[in-house]
């Protein structure tokens, strides 16, 4: 990821100071030494939110993840690494660094405001043409459908003419290169001829947040296949980190939710009978990507997708995933058969805003799929759906919310509160494991030191040289430990001492960053530092090889007498390893 020198970032991070820049996000206030403030990433009460200005890192307390200033910003605009240091280049007026590796990145940033102009064009072109007398079809079509003039006008509607040139025809005109045209997406590719890839078709603009143009859906009147047609992916289009209708979101102040739908018709329709704030996946699962994005704007979200098995088992998977980002999520639910846009032409915006009322927590609603598959008039299907019950109960941390499903489930089945709650217990306890071997304690004691150890080699990066010979990449238990180090030992072979920060920014995943962030909370004051991490190192090494030792004699238990004679072996050298290291004490 060296896409930019060491010289040059490291002047960027001087000149973007983090607590500058997250104060244009979040209020922060000092108390003992650091910047306390709400966390812009998940909701709180109570700033849990830290920003260490020595460091130049966050870190927060409440949802674990943290960073510098550059996964600050990629983390709040939903933005990549690049982007996000374009974006602290542009604030500290800072020249883009042209790096010779970087070409590619280059060549692709270029291509993607092409793309995007291109897009705008046609745009224009579809929205002009649903408007003229080729467009009248395609204008009663969506007059039919319940969407009038100014909901047509808000996204952008368009028609692209049956036609296998206009487009194509225009884009040369306005002088775009072939192989730009090509990779757009607007125009496909047969024995080298160009032609329109959207034709006959109600177009949909798929805009981001920055109010570009990304690409299309096209829709066709009648009941011919493909129902739609979305742009490939292009420099400009990933459809896994996009959403349909998150731009007019951006624009709104003090939205209360956001709805998710399935289909590009069910947001405009919503939209066009008052529900603005609706948003859908483009032809894809919905990804943790989109669910960041929509974090952005609120945190609480309505899954509202079709009431088919379909979208029952798409509500199952959106419902993880939306809570697994800590978003309150609720579910609508519909007919079989009925989709939001059907719904809410039937039963306009009051009824609407009536389900969503009535909508369902992500427990209510996983309960209410179960009990389906039970029969509950029999006693055997009343038993069935109480076990299956506690497990899905068991699965929520707070006994206090655990407490009003438990009488929902005693009422349906009969059984006591009492006999649910100690199902409901029993469950839990199965699902942690009540195993603990030697090797799960030395593991633990392990990750400790590895933390410490982490934690004061990233603050004395001086001294990894001297701990290189002890501890080896893979003596690290966990793979952020892994990756963190190996980091640090590069950044060292380099010729470079990181700061925090720096060392930050070579990690590559977002688990990588928020360990780090995590591990450099942890306190590294010590007299003699140097001294302390070549114990640390020591130590670990010694836990390897200890918990190699026990995995060995565990296996032991079931080995023939042959493999005995080798295991025994192996742990005779490991023996021997481990009374060298400790000068024969052993
Ligand atoms: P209507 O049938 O007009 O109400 O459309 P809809 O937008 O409600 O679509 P539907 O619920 O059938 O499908 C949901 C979404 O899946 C659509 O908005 C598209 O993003 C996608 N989709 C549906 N059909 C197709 C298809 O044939 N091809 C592709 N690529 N995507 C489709
Ligand atoms: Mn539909």
């Amino acid at each position: 990821m060296a896409r930019f020198t060491d010289n040059w970032l490291s002047e960027l991070y001087s000149k973007n100071d983090i607590v500058d820049v997250v104060s244009e996000y979040t209020t922060l206030t000092e108390r003992g030494g650091r910047y306390w403030g709400l966390c812009p990433f998940h909701s709180e009460k109570t700033p849990s939110f830290s920003v260490s200005r020595d460091k130049q890192l966050y870190y927060c307390f409440g949802c674990k993840g943290g960073g510098n200033v550059t996964n600050f910003i990629m983390k709040t605009e939903n933005v990549t690494f690049p982007e996000a240091v374009e974006r602290l280049a542009k604030r500290a007026n800072m020249e883009m660094q042209e790096v010779l590796e970087d070409k590619q990145y280059k060549k692709i940033t270029q291509k993607k405001k092409t793309i995007v102009s291109m897009n705008k064009i046609a745009a224009q072109l579809y929205y002009d043409t649903l408007h003229s007398p080729v467009g009248k079809e395609a204008l009663s079509y969506l007059k039919r459908r319940g969407i009038d003039e100014n909901s047509i006008k808000r996204f952008g509607l368009g028609f692209a003419p049956d036609d296998w040139s206009t487009v194509t025809d225009l884009l040369k005109k306005e002088g775009f290169k072939d192989e730009d045209i090509k990779d757009s997406g607007l125009v496909s590719v047969k024995n080298n001829n160009m032609f329109d890839t959207f034709r006959n078709r109600v177009m949909f603009p798929i805009i981001n947040t920055f109010g570009d143009v990304i690409a299309f859906g096209g829709r066709v009147m009648d009941d011919s296949t493909p129902k739609y047609l979305n742009t490939k992916e292009t420099a400009a289009f990933n459809k896994r980190r996009n959403l349909y209708g998150i731009d007019l979101i951006r624009k709104m102040k003090g939205i209360k939710g956001v709805v998710i739908v399935e289909g590009y018709m069910d947001v405009v329709s919503l939209s066009a009978h008052g529900v603005k704030a609706a948003v859908a996946s483009l032809g894809t699962a919905f990804t943790r990507q989109q669910a960041m994005l929509i974090k952005r704007y609120t945190s609480d979200v309505f899954v509202a997708y079709d009431g088919d098995s379909a979208g029952q088992i798409a509500t199952m998977k959106a419902l993880d995933i939306l809570s697994g980002e800590g978003l309150n999520v609720r579910v609508v639910q519909f007919a079989d058969g009925e989709d939001p846009d059907d719904f809410i032409r039937k039963n306009e915006l009051a009824g609407f805003a009536k389900k969503v009322k009535h909508s369902l927590t992500a427990i209510g609603y996983k309960l209410d799929v179960k009990k389906r598959e039970f029969d509950m008039k029999t006693e055997d299907g009343r038993e069935g759906y109480a076990i299956a019950a506690a497990k899905i109960i068991g699965s929520i941390d707070s006994p206090i919310k655990q407490e009003r499903y438990i009488a929902r489930i005693a009422e349906q089945t009969g059984y006591s509160e009492h006999a649910l709650s100690q199902q409901i217990q029993g469950a839990s306890a199965d699902e942690k494991g009540t195993k603990k071997s030697r090797i799960t304690s030395i593991n633990k004691s392990r990750e400790n030191i590895e933390n410490v150890f982490l934690a004061f080699a990233m603050a004395n990066p001086q001294y990894v040289v001297d701990v290189a010979h002890i501890i080896k990449i893979d003596d690290f238990s966990q793979k952020t430990h892994k990756n963190i180090f190996s980091v640090l030992y590069e950044c060292i072979k380099r010729g470079v001492q990181p700061t925090y920060a720096e060392l930050v920014s070579e990690l590559e995943t977002e688990e990588d960053t928020n360990e780090a962030a995590r591990l450099a909370e942890i306190d590294t004051v010590a007299s003699d530092p140097r001294g302390y991490m070549i114990d640390c190192a020591n130590k670990m090494s010694r836990h390897v090889q200890e918990s190699k030792r026990s995995k060995l004699l565990d296996q032991m238990q079931d080995a023939t007498s042959e493999q005995r004679k080798k295991l025994l072996a192996e742990i005779g050298e490991i023996d021997k390893e481990l009374r060298d290291k400790s000068g024969g004490v052993r």
